[in-house]
Order: C-alpha cells, then sequence, then structure tokens
C-alpha cells in the first residue's frame, strides 16, 4: 500500500454527521451475550508521547503498532506544522524529523489536544527553542507548572506571553543543563516532558518521584533505542545522561491496557467468556486484581493472551483511583459502570484528577443509584439498568456508557462520540465481531433529548478549561 502523508484529519472514527443538523450516535441493543476474541491496538498515550519524541531525533525513524485516532492524527498534524514529514501505512508511521523549520505549534491544534503540550521538552531539547500556545494551559494554570518548574530548574526560560507558553534556553549553544528534580507529584506528562529533555542535555539529570506508568516506560525504552543513556525505566527514580544527538529507530508500541481493560469490563457487564491479545500481563494488574475481587476469573492463556471467563454476579468492590501501579483513573468510569448492576454497595474514590466523575449523572440516567460527595461516588447496586439516550462527556465516560449500554435492557443511544473517537480505534467493529448489536448512525439534533444536567452535573469541573486527556 502506498504510504500517506498525514496532513488534515483523517476520516477513519469520525463522525459523519453535517454539523447543522445531523448528529453521530451510536445504538446499542443491550443484554447480547458477546463471545470470541478481540485484538487489542497500540496504547493511544504511547503513541501519543512517541510521536512527540520523535522530535529529538536527527534521522527518521518508523513507529509500529500506531492506532489509527483522532488524537493521533491530531499530534502528526502538530509534527507536520514543525516542518516534519510524517507518513502513515496501516499502523506503521514513518516520521522524518531531520529538518525542524518551525518551533511554534499551532494554535489550534494544540487547544483540541493537550497531550500536544508534550512537545515543549524535546522541541528545546532539540532547537533550544519552543513556543506553544495554550489557552487551556493558562486558563488552568496548574496542570503544567510541574514541566514548567522541572524545565526552568535545567536551565530553560519559561514564561507565559499573550496564551503563548514561550521557552528557551539562553546561551549560544542553546543546551538544557542536567539537572537533579523532585516532582511533588508523579504526574505522567511532567515525568515525561522532563525525560525526553535530558536526553539530549548537557550532563546528568535524575527525575525523582517519577511517573511509573508502562506508557512512560515505553518512551524510555523508544528514547533508548533512539541512543539515549536513560537509567532506572519503570521505577520511581530515572536517570538520564545527556548525549550530543540521537539516531533513528524502528520501534513498536506496546498494546493499549486501557483498551483491553474496558473489553474487560464488556465482557464482565455481559457476562461472556472472551479472550484478548496482544497483552502485557503486568500492565493490567490492578484491573484484573478488581476484577477477581467482583467475582470473574482472568486466567493468561499465553504469555500475551487472557481469557475472561466472568462471575454469573457482580460482587461490590470500593476502588480509588491512583498513579501506576495503583488503580488507573483512565478505568474508574468503566469500572463504575460494572459496579451499577453489583451485589451491594461500593466506593468509588477519584484521586487523580478533579472533574472525572461526569459520567455518574448519565448512569443514573440509566436506572444507575449513584450519589456524589466530592472526588467519592457512592454506588449502589440496582438489579437492571435501562437503556436511555445519554452523552458521553469525555473518553472515558463515554467508554463507560458504551459499557453500561451492553449490559443494559434496551436501547442505549449515546452522543458525544467525538470524545470515545480521541481513542479507541474500530470499537463498534470490534464489538460487532464479537456478538454486540450495535451501529453507528446519525440522528436530526432536534430528535435528542435537551440535556441541562450534563452541564450541570454536581461534578462539574472546578477548572473548566481543563478538559481530562484519557
Ligand atoms: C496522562 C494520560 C491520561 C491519564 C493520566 C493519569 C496521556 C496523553 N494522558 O495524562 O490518560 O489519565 O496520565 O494516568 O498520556 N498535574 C498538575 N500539574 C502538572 C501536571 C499534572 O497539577 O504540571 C495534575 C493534573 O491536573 C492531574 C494529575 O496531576 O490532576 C495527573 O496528571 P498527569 O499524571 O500529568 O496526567 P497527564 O499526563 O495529563
Amino acid at each position: 500500500m502506498e504510504d500517506k502523508p498525514i496532513v488534515t484529519s483523517n476520516s477513519v472514527n469520525q463522525p459523519t454527521a453535517s454539523p447543522e443538523a445531523e448528529e453521530a450516535v451510536l445504538e446499542i441493543w443491550g443484554q447480547q451475550p458477546l463471545s470470541g476474541h478481540v485484538s487489542i491496538s497500540g496504547a493511544k498515550n504511547s503513541a501519543l508521547v512517541v510521536l512527540a519524541g520523535t522530535v529529538l531525533s536527527s534521522q527518521p525513524c518508523r513507529l509500529r503498532n500506531i492506532p489509527n485516532l483522532m488524537d493521533i492524527d491530531r499530534m502528526a498534524q502538530v509534527l507536520s506544522a514543525l516542518g516534519i514529514k510524517v507518513s502513515r501505512n496501516g499502523s506503521t508511521l514513518d516520521v522524518d524529523p531531520s529538518d525542524i523549520s518551525h518551533t511554534r505549534a499551532p494554535y489550534d491544534l494544540v487547544s483540541r489536544l493537550r497531550a500536544s503540550f508534550f512537545i515543549i521538552g524535546p522541541l528545546l531539547a532539540r532547537m533550544g527553542v519552543a513556543r506553544i500556545p495554550c489557552r487551556v494551559v493558562v486558563r488552568s494554570g496548574a496542570p503544567v507548572e510541574l514541566h514548567v518548574r522541572g524545565l526552568q530548574a535545567m536551565g530553560a526560560d519559561v514564561h507565559i506571553d499573550h496564551g503563548t507558553v514561550h521557552a528557551s534556553v539562553p546561551g549560544p549553544r542553546g543546551r538544557l543543563q542536567g539537572a537533579k528534580i523532585h516532582l511533588d507529584y508523579p504526574s505522567v506528562g511532567a515525568t515525561e516532558t522532563l525525560m525526553m529533555a535530558a536526553t539530549l542535555a548537557d550532563g546528568e539529570t535524575i527525575l525523582e518521584n517519577a511517573a511509573q506508568e508502562p506508557e512512560v516506560a515505553d518512551l524510555a525504552n523508544f528514547c533508548r533505542a533512539l541512543g539515549a543513556r536513560i537509567r532506572g525505566v519503570g521505577t520511581k527514580t530515572m536517570t538520564i545522561a545527556g548525549v550530543p544527538s540521537l539516531h533513528g529507530t524502528d520501534y513498536g508500541i506496546i498494546p493499549d491496557r486501557i483498551e483491553a481493560g474496558t473489553f474487560l469490563a464488556a465482557g464482565v457487564i455481559t457476562r461472556s467468556e472472551i479472550s484478548l491479545s496482544p497483552i502485557i500481563p503486568e500492565h493490567l494488574s490492578a484491573v484484573v486484581a478488581k476484577l477477581q475481587e467482583m467475582g470473574s476469573q482472568v486466567i493468561a492463556e499465553s504469555p500475551n493472551r487472557l481469557r475472561l471467563v466472568p462471575g454469573h454476579d457482580i460482587q461490590a468492590t470500593d476502588i480509588q483511583t491512583l498513579p501506576h501501579p495503583g488503580f488507573p483513573t483512565d478505568m474508574q468510569a468503566q469500572f463504575m459502570a460494572l459496579l451499577t448492576l453489583a451485589n451491594g454497595s461500593s466506593m468509588i474514590t477519584e484521586t487523580v484528577f478533579e472533574n472525572r466523575l461526569r459520567h455518574v449523572a448519565e448512569l443514573n440516567r440509566m436506572g444507575a443509584n449513584v450519589r456524589l460527595n466530592g472526588n467519592c461516588a457512592l454506588v449502589q447496586g440496582v438489579p437492571m439498568l435501562s437503556g436511555a439516550p445519554v452523552q458521553g462527556t469525555d473518553l472515558r465516560a463515554a467508554a463507560a456508557l458504551v459499557v453500561a449500554g451492553l449490559g443494559a435492557h434496551g436501547k442505549t443511544t449515546l452522543q458525544g462520540l467525538q470524545h470515545l473517537d480521541r481513542g479507541y480505534e474500530r470499537l463498534e467493529h470490534k464489538l460487532i465481531q464479537l456478538g454486540a448489536q450495535i451501529r453507528r448512525t446519525t440522528v436530526n439534533s432536534q430528535d435528542l433529548p435537551d440535556r441541562p444536567d450534563v452541564l450541570e452535573s454536581a461534578a462539574a469541573p472546578a477548572t473548566p478549561s481543563f478538559l481530562p486527556q484519557g
């Protein structure tokens, strides 16, 4: 197949509705048993940051197992705007970052993809300057201060002016300096930004209280494949010895543990035995442990394949989201969908993000009994969910509503597919292959119910401009 340059948003997974009157929705007829095997795509969050990491390399890179998603297209467009050539052939992306002609990321792309802020680290390290226009950063203030403080510790001058983050390295050589940086919180993005920046810095950088998420380790392994010198990958302390330049590589990213977890949830709610591959079992430890507490069995059929044997009932349990290796915030919503049907009551505490409980109002519309108190949700199990028109308000909320719809009696109509399409490759096709009755269609927006409750949800974000990224 011929390589296709990525210059505009890809049509795959895009809602097909015209903006005025029509809206794309998923219609799900629930309580259909699933069976068979599902193939897990490459990890969205790895792919995003590895794409950003190609900026570090002075030679072409080939990236394999890259999912075809809106978020990935947007990151590829950010790279294109810097003068980097990106072309896709199936799940392989060829990126040629040999010549970078611009150091300013375009406003319209960055404001739609928070992860594109992560380009600041590699761009600054390679070019000595980076300018990231970012309304999200300016309005919300807090969510990138760990990135900024770390870059400042490495000698960068970083300031925000007229909605743009300006970062530069003083001095004729434009090289960052290695530093000892203690992160107040093990932020995934800040760890990634600083690790990438340190690979081309003068001297050694020690990152303490680093994030240990598998996607951070995947990025570190990609950087090592480029020739970076990184020790302590996957631990709380990473040591990066800067090198003068990095070379090209051919790198395959890890499978998406959150997609895998979402399919496990789909299997549990429909009481269906399904298998998944490829997966890396250790990446799913916290999720599998919870499923076992809830009465399901997850069996390793081979080193990269799991089989779900669901329990007859779902047992209530408490969940607290935490940085890895704790229970992932990106699985909280899908597990809440499961616990709405559990025997007894469960407490879900969201500690990672402030505004990640907006699916509660939607699940309650389907007959769930969930009460919110700050960042805690008390889920009282009910015998049955009923299909309803619901709105996905962010990526994982939308995924949770798909799971709930699969387990509900009757038809669920899910709006807000722009969120779902950011992060799940061919979701409905994969579900149909397992036997789900689900279809993507368009409806006239006027026929959809007014949804003031979504906007006025008790869990509305304290900082409305900070969109959660799943
Ligand atoms: C990444 C993932 C996201 C996942 C999250 C936590 C990507 C593209 N997204 O997001 O799917 O849910 O990790 O596993 O990889 N924070 C600050 N200041 C900062 C940085 C973060 O206050 O400078 C806060 C955030 O507001 C949030 C928490 O720290 O409350 C966790 O954020 P972080 O770990 O940075 O998540 P992301 O990298 O944005």
